[in-house]
């Protein structure tokens, strides 16, 4: 099920992810003492992330995944670890409760260790799958989300948590989570600003089509939070 939350512009877009995520994330605590979350990497997120840390009544008890990563080193300007250090943990989040892959490494072997690290920390459901508190997932102009890209086999991936992709967008060596891992989550929140975005958002909105990635996310909990530039 897809719920769509519109708002006036992308400062109080990134302001609405935020509160969301930290809303989920108190629940989460109050219900099972910890949180974790997944984080969405690109540009969008960047102001959510400088507006979360202090939205955080508890910042110790959550864990920080990533949906996914470029393959390159954690200090690089690509890497989307380097994004969150920047923006959470600069704002004060714990750097040991972040949980990054190793994009410098091997994309086969980072994307088992990844896949291993998840198995063994995220608390999982009777399917035997890691239940994400939340899943926070970018959007891309055709319709990709994580570093799942249209058409592409990693779409039909349901024995791993995470694998390595060769992507259309650069960088194009990426570790993505997968559908199943992503659907499992509690709540996933797709951003997108901009008009630029608006076609793929009206395409996630029309229902599963593996030309546009997002939308196979339908059967899970999915809110799509955007601004009005990104509104059908
Ligand atoms: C990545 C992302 C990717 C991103 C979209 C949107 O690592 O590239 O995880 O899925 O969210 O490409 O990117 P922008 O926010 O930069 O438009």
């Amino acid at each position: 099920m897809i719920h769509l939350s519109v708002h006036p512009d992308p400062e109080a877009t990134a302001a609405a992810a935020a509160d969301l995520i930290a809303d989920r994330i108190a629940a989460a605590q109050s219900a099972r003492g910890i949180a974790h979350v997944s984080l969405a990497g690109g540009t969008t997120p960047r102001r959510a992330y400088e507006l979360l840390a202090a939205r955080l009544a508890d910042r110790e008890h959550v864990d920080w995944w990533f949906g996914d990563e470029r393959c390159v080193p954690p200090d690089d300007p690509e890497s989307n670890y380097r994004l969150v250090s920047e923006s959470l943990i600069a704002g004060g989040i714990p750097a040991e409760r972040v949980h990054r892959v190793h994009g410098e490494d091997a994309p086969e072997h980072a994307a088992v260790a990844y896949a291993s690290e998840l198995e063994r920390e995220v608390p999982r459901n009777a399917d035997g799958m890691p239940v994400l508190d939340v899943a926070l997932l970018g959007l891309g102009e055709d319709g990709h989300t994580a570093s799942l890209f249209p058409r592409d086999p990693s779409l039909d991936v349901t024995d791993a948590l995470a694998v390595p992709v060769v992507a259309v967008k650069p960088p194009p060596n990426r570790i993505t989570l997968t559908l199943p891992a992503l659907r499992a989550a509690r709540d996933v929140i797709v951003l997108a600003t901009g008009a630029g975005k608006r076609d793929a958002v009206t395409r996630v909105l029309a229902g599963p089509d593996p030309a546009t990635p997002a939308s196979l996310l339908a059967d899970a909990n999915v809110t799509l939070v955007v601004d009005a530039a990104a509104a059908p």
